[in-house]
């Protein structure tokens, strides 16, 4: 063989080599592999969200009944738990808004409407007032509770802190707001009844039980 016909063999063997290379990769991009909608496997630890967001929504929490925690809350233990608030809070009353705005009178008072702080949209699309149970919320895991809120705070897991807490925010405040009735429940003495005239009946289910869940 000349060097010539050399020539046409690794002309027609490189041929061959880009032709099935071109048509493989037509192939490939024709018939992309379809994603199955749920993987085959399931990792250890990770919680599926049905909703296709980030993080599984947490469960809703029963709220206590504030007409009977708040009578009992240690109001100078909540105090000292509000330490933690005052790096970025100020809760004296007329003080400044600092990192977060001034918590002076805070219980019940309208989302997002303390004079002079800037506050973030999504704090601000969220309507109404700083009621016992939004506060119970809300401090529990700000980022939660409103994503998007600026207050870069992990939150109080305790119950206990976060009803201690919220008693001495109630306090902090030139009339605090009204305590709501306690739920009937069965060491409650007669003159509590409520309105309705219900008697407390004897075994009466937990406190927390017993409260309608809010709207
Ligand atoms: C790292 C700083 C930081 C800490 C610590 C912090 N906050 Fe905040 N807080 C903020 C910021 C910033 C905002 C404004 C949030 C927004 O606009 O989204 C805010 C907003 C709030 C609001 C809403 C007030 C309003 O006028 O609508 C409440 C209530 C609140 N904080 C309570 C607390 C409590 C109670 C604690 C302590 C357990 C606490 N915060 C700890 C930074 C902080």
């Amino acid at each position: 063989m000349d060097s010539f016909e050399w020539n046409k063999i690794i002309g027609a063997i490189l041929g061959t080599a880009i032709f099935i290379f071109v048509v493989r990769l037509v192939a490939e991009n024709l018939y992309e592999p379809e994603k199955p909608a749920k993987p085959g496997y399931v990792v250890e630890g990770v919680v599926e969200n049905p909703a296709g967001g980030g993080t599984a929504a947490p469960a809703e929490e029963t709220m206590p009944d504030w007409g009977t925690v708040l009578a009992s809350a240690d109001v100078a233990g909540g105090k000292t738990i509000s330490t933690k608030c005052e790096q970025c809070h100020d809760l004296s009353k007329g003080g400044p808004n600092k990192i977060g705005p001034n918590l002076f009178g805070v219980v019940d008072r309208p989302r997002g409407s303390h004079e002079g702080f800037s506050y973030s949209s999504a704090l601000k699309a969220k309507p109404g007032n700083w009621t016992y149970d939004e506060l119970f919320k809300f401090i529990k895991a700000p980022g939660v509770d409103i994503p998007g809120t600026k207050m870069s705070f992990a939150g109080l897991r305790s119950d206990k802190d976060r009803i201690n807490l919220i008693a001495f925010l109630r306090s902090n405040a030139d009339s605090p707001a009204p305590i709501p009735a306690a739920a009937p429940k069965k060491e409650a003495a007669p003159a509590a009844a409520p309105a309705d005239g219900a008697a407390p009946a004897k075994g009466a289910a937990p406190a927390e039980a017993a409260k309608p869940k809010a709207p």
